[in-house]
């Protein structure tokens, strides 16, 4: 597997792939892998001959609030489990090959990104969109993979593969969970131990709300249930919603749906998401 820093290297070795005929998947991430980011991995060598691993933890993403600082990165130990996977080509920039003096163009997803956790953590997917938008026009991918985890940022990326007409096929990964039902993150290493085993409590509000949805309770009252077993659980709610699965915007019956929740425990904001069957 190359590591790959700079964008003129990064371009002769994708000329190279181009000329053999070898279409490329690309999976973006911000490091700090677990199995969620190697079932993309997986899905990604499924579907091209050569794939592509960004890890660029992109500053424009993070609230100045937020945790850029210490998020974590092991980029030796993210490489290792990337080259036993088969991987082609680490793009690791840093922030100065991403951004460079004079960078000036923002990529903004009016709707999908106004909305939930675009109302919480404003910019935020503005930065995503904007670096997603970047990796594509880098790596230049036939197919490009996200965790269905980050349910909003995928509904966003979607809208402007669209919206821009960007050659690209967005593929969608179900969320890997613990064994417990929590869904992996990167950002579960900053529960502590009591944290860890009350954070069991978002995947299970979600099912129950699901279960009493899908057997025709009122939508209002299994929301407000689940808030209330966060609440319990130790949670400070942001949002429990259920939402059109492609709009985020009410749901309407016949068309895929999806309840979707971020809360904070402690210090650490955990999002989670589940389809839902809504009439
Ligand atoms: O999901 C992530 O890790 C990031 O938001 C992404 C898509 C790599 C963009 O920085």
């Amino acid at each position: 597997m190359q590591i790959i820093r700079r964008l003129e290297v990064l371009r002769e070795a994708l000329d190279q792939f181009t000329h053999a005929g070898e279409g490329v998947a690309l999976v973006p991430t911000m490091g700090a892998l677990h199995a969620g980011h190697m079932a993309l991995v997986d899905a990604a060598r499924r579907r091209a001959p050569r794939v592509v691993v960004s890890i660029f933890v992109n500053p424009k993403q993070f609230g100045p609030t937020e945790d850029l600082a210490r998020y974590p990165r092991r980029e030796a130990a993210d490489a290792q489990m990337l080259s036993e996977a088969g991987v082609d080509i680490l793009w690791a920039p840093e922030v100065e090959e991403m951004y460079p003096a004079g960078f000036a163009t923002n990529v903004s997803v009016a709707g999908v990104s106004d909305v939930l956790d675009g109302a919480h953590r404003p910019g935020h997917f503005d930065g995503v969109a904007t670096v997603v938008g970047k990796l594509f026009g880098q790596v230049g991918p036939a197919v490009a993979l996200f965790g269905e985890k980050d349910f909003q940022q995928l509904a966003v990326i979607r809208r402007m593969t669209a919206d821009l007409n960007l050659a690209v096929e967005i593929v969608g990964v179900p969320t890997q969970r613990e064994d417990d039902g929590l869904a992996l993150s990167s950002r579960n290493i900053y529960l502590d131990e009591t944290e860890r085993a009350r954070a069991v409590a978002l995947p299970r509000a979600l099912g129950e709300a699901k279960r009493g949805i899908e057997r025709g309770d009122d939508p209002a009252t299994a929301l407000s249930a689940a808030v209330a077993m966060l609440t319990r659980a130790g949670f400070d709610t942001d949002y429990v919603t259920l939402v059109d699965a492609e709009t985020l915007t009410a749901p309407t019956g016949g068309r895929p749906a999806r309840l979707l929740a971020a809360a904070r425990i402690g210090t650490t904001r955990l999002i989670d998401n589940i389809a839902v069957t809504f009439d």
